[in-house]
């Protein structure tokens, strides 16, 4: 949407969970923002949860001096602040009791007189956004998260980092592996798409590579260990999504966040998995769970300058006032796509993408 309405004064905030390269980001939104075009620029903290409380303070040069590698957000984050369901209490049975806060949202907007937001998030920030902008609140969006599973952008920020430190701990446990003969499983994030799995799997060039989209057989996976044990390599590295799932089977579920927009949280695959082979073929195995390793630390080279063309790019769309949509990369150009393409919706790895096919070919399984 093209708005002949200039921005003057621009929020920004990070909503969902935090990734490697969004202080990049911040900074590279808030000295555009000043140096280019003289804009005043305001810190909403804990994402739009900043907005629902009131909590808007400006930013300056200096509060975004130094921060280009650190990990984490300056500005904070909630992945349980949806205006539309927002948990303002729980019942006498502890169940959440939810209420639509849009209203106090595009107050606190107004009273900054704030013409424009940067959100800075997710699909589910992204839902937010959208939510705000019927409301009349012009927003621009910057793609983020580790997971990579955005629709309409081939790439995000924080992707790059995740794997490069779950590859890390790939190659670090296949010493181990080998040293004790042992089949070992690494489980990392995602959400129900494998990215980070499969990049990070063949990075450290995994045995075995399990993902969501590509459904396994536990039969498949111990045959593999087993007959790797039978060549001589007695040991197996098996990289493994925590949304994968057996053919026909279900995702083991870590825990159920009542509060959030997206309640399910996946976790524990692996060490099912680690049971049922040790069981089965009688080979030693142990799980290691990454968690939230993946998604803190030191940005990525690769991140940084993503997240700073990401920045950038976002606040020269709100000079030009197009609104409501989202930073993107399609056909490796920075572009962006109408914000409500973006929401609510998952990007997963097609199962005929290249990358699998090159991992066939080199010999790993996706225990299909
Ligand atoms: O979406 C990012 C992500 O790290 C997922 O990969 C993971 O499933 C989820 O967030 C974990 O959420 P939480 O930080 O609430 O445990």
């Amino acid at each position: 949407m093209k708005n002949e309405r200039k921005a003057c004064r621009i929020g920004v905030l990070t909503g969902g969970g935090d990734c490697p390269g969004l202080n990049a980001v911040i900074r590279a939104v808030v000295k555009t923002a000043i140096a280019q075009h003289n804009l005043a620029v305001f810190g909403i903290k804990d994402g739009f949860l900043g907005l629902i409380e009131d909590r808007v303070n400006p930013l300056s040069f200096d509060d975004v001096s130094n921060i280009l590698g650190k990990g984490g957000t300056i500005l904070g984050t909630s992945n349980k602040a949806d205006p539309v369901r927002y948990c303002v209490g729980h019942d006498g049975k502890g169940d959440p009791i939810f209420e639509d806060v849009t209203d106090r949202v595009t107050q606190n907007a107004r009273r900054h007189r704030l013409d424009a937001i940067v959100c800075i998030g997710g699909d589910g920030t992204m839902s937010a956004a959208s939510t705000i902008l019927a409301q009349g609140i012009p927003v621009v969006g910057i793609p983020k998260t580790i997971d990579n599973d955005l629709v309409s952008t081939e790439i995000t920020f924080g992707f790059d980092t995740a794997v490069a430190t779950a590859t890390e701990a790939l190659d670090r446990i296949r010493t181990t592996a080998s040293s004790h003969h042992r089949v070992m499983l690494v489980e990392m994030m995602g959400r129900n798409a494998g990215w980070i799995t499969l990049h990070a799997g063949a990075a450290s060039g995994a045995d075995i590579i399990l993902i969501p989209e590509i459904g396994y057989y536990l039969d498949k996976v111990c045959a593999r260990s087993v007959e790797r044990s039978k060549q001589g390599r007695a040991y197996t590295l098996i990289a493994v999504s925590e949304g994968a799932k057996p053919v026909g089977g279900e995702v083991v579920v870590d825990r159920i966040v009542h509060e959030s927009p997206d309640p399910v949280r996946l976790g524990g695959v692996s060490e099912v998995l680690c049971e049922q082979i040790a069981q089965r073929t009688g080979l030693e195995c142990r799980a290691t769970i990454l968690g939230h390793v993946q998604r803190g630390g030191t940005p990525t080279a690769r991140d940084r300058v993503l997240a700073t063309q990401f920045g950038h790019k976002a606040v020269e769309m709100l000079v030009r006032g197009e609104f409501n949509r989202t930073v993107a990369v399609q056909d490796g150009q920075l572009t962006s796509v109408p914000i409500e393409e973006v929401a609510n919706l998952q990007r997963l790895v097609p199962t005929n993408d290249p990358l699998i096919q090159a991992c066939r070919a080199t010999g790993a399984s996706f225990g299909d």
